[in-house]
């Protein structure tokens, strides 16, 4: 099993350049399975993820050709059979197979979905739209097929804004008859960049990034080229090792409009952050000021930066109050960070960390992705050496981490 080995208190000079975003990538991917000719797709992270998602394609028969971060994909010759198991609970971002191919073939089996562990993650949502649509869901365990004689446009209400259920929903309705409406929809920067794609094919989608999106059904999407926006969460990451240890930190190729809610939080902590138009510098301050956060659907605070900020919490003077609205069990780095120095408690959605607290590097664990992108930051700024353990999780949404934090002086290695 592969380890991540931090030597910490470096500081961090130089420019981090972000990647295409992974929550979009990996509904982008399956997506070009509805074009019925070949898709490029520029800007594509190389992450397992990705990788993972190429398996699937090339299972079905689809053409893939990747040229650094260009992947293009030919689905015209697509044979559509049963996704097994082992494919598709590597991710989470399996179930937009779903989707697709539904919305092309009007059938699919596959299983489950994977994906971190941070709660339940049903996937009840995506498969009550799918019957209103008009398909039959059955499942035998885990394994779903879902299959419709015809894919009618309706009107669809999400109890949730569900990233993953509005994105499988579109993909289901882009070739069905008539018009599908979805209200409650969530409004992730993603769910645009997906949107568009389609569109570029000749769909006919209104209303993406709003709560409210409207798609036409349409017979025919042909062939484009589109490009996968740049990775927010990544970039904030990167944004809270700047307020961790930066010394004129760049973060470019960003849009600064996607982290807003991060960006005002750093602020509110007394983070020096200057903004340009696709990039931010930062540097560190020598008093930090505690803060709440709650985690809420886009444009709040994202809870995939709630894990990353709490290595920044302990180091602000004060208690911080962090609540976790989306996932349920999305605090297992508390207990390393604690292992590490930190002061940190957690009760149900609440984890209250008094700070600042110095950090000892020790060996610790990544319990899931962005926990364990947490104890990246945590080993950046401990003292002595912090060991990482189960780096898979890390490797699955970091595209070249271990390189892009070398380069600004961190010392880092994977081994
Ligand atoms: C996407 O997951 C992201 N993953 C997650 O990022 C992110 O945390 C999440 O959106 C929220 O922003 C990808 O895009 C691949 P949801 P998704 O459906 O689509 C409940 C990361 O770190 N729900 O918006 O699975 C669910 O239990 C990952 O990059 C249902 O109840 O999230 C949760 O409480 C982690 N039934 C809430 O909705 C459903 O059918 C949010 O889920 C679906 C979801």
């Amino acid at each position: 099993m592969q380890k991540i080995t931090i030597h910490g208190g470096q500081k961090l000079s130089g420019t981090i350049t972000i990647s295409g975003a992974k929550n979009s990538a990996v509904a982008l991917i399956p997506a070009s399975v509805l074009c019925d000719e070949q898709t490029t797709i520029f800007n594509v992270p190389n992450i397992s993820d990705t990788d993972a998602l190429k398996e699937i394609l090339s299972y079905l028969n689809a053409k893939i050709v990747q040229e650094k971060d260009t992947m293009v994909i030919d689905s015209s010759n697509i044979i559509n059979k049963e996704i097994p198991e082992s494919i598709s609970k590597k991710l989470r971002a399996s179930y937009y197979f779903m989707g697709a191919l539904l919305g092309k073939y009007k059938k699919v089996s596959m299983y489950f979905p994977g994906g971190c562990p941070i709660g339940e993650r049903p996937i009840n949502l995506h498969l009550k739209a799918f019957e209103m649509l008009g398909a039959k869901v059955t499942n035998e365990g885990n394994k779903y097929t879902v299959e419709a004689e015809e894919l009618k446009g309706t009107e669809i209400y999400l109890d949730f804004a569900s990233v993953g259920a509005t994105i499988n929903i579109i993909l289901a309705a882009v070739k069905a008859t008539g018009v599908t409406t979805i209200e409650n929809a969530a409004k992730e920067p993603e769910i645009v960049n997906v949107a568009t794609f389609l569109n570029n094919m000749g769909a006919k989608i209104t209303g993406a990034g709003t709560s409210k999106i409207k798609i036409k059904g349409v017979k025919k999407l042909h062939s484009c080229v589109h490009e996968v926006i740049p990775d927010r969460i990544e970039a904030g990451t990167y944004m809270i090792a700047g307020a961790l240890l930066g010394e004129n930190l760049k973060i470019a190729n960003v849009i600064p409009e996607h982290v807003e809610a991060l960006t005002s939080k750093l602020k509110d902590i007394g983070v020096d952050i200057k903004e340009g138009t696709d990039y931010f510098i930062i540097n560190k301050v020598n008093k930090l000021k505690s803060t709440n956060i709650k985690t809420l659907i886009y444009p709040g605070f994202p809870t995939d930066l709630q894990q990353p900020i709490t290595t920044l919490l302990t180091q602000c003077e004060g208690k911080s109050k962090i609540k976790e609205t989306i996932w349920e069990n999305r605090f297992l780095n508390t207990e390393y960070l604690n292992l590490m120095g930190a002061k940190i408690e957690t009760k149900n959605d609440t984890a209250v960390i008094s700070g600042p607290t110095p950090l000892k590097g020790c060996e610790v664990k990544a319990t899931d992705l962005r926990a364990g992108a947490c104890l990246v930051l945590a080993g950046l700024i401990a003292e002595g050496i912090t060991t990482i353990t189960n780096v898979e999780h890390i490797l699955r949404g970091y595209d070249q981490i271990i390189q892009k934090l070398t380069n600004v002086g961190a010392k880092i290695e994977l081994n």
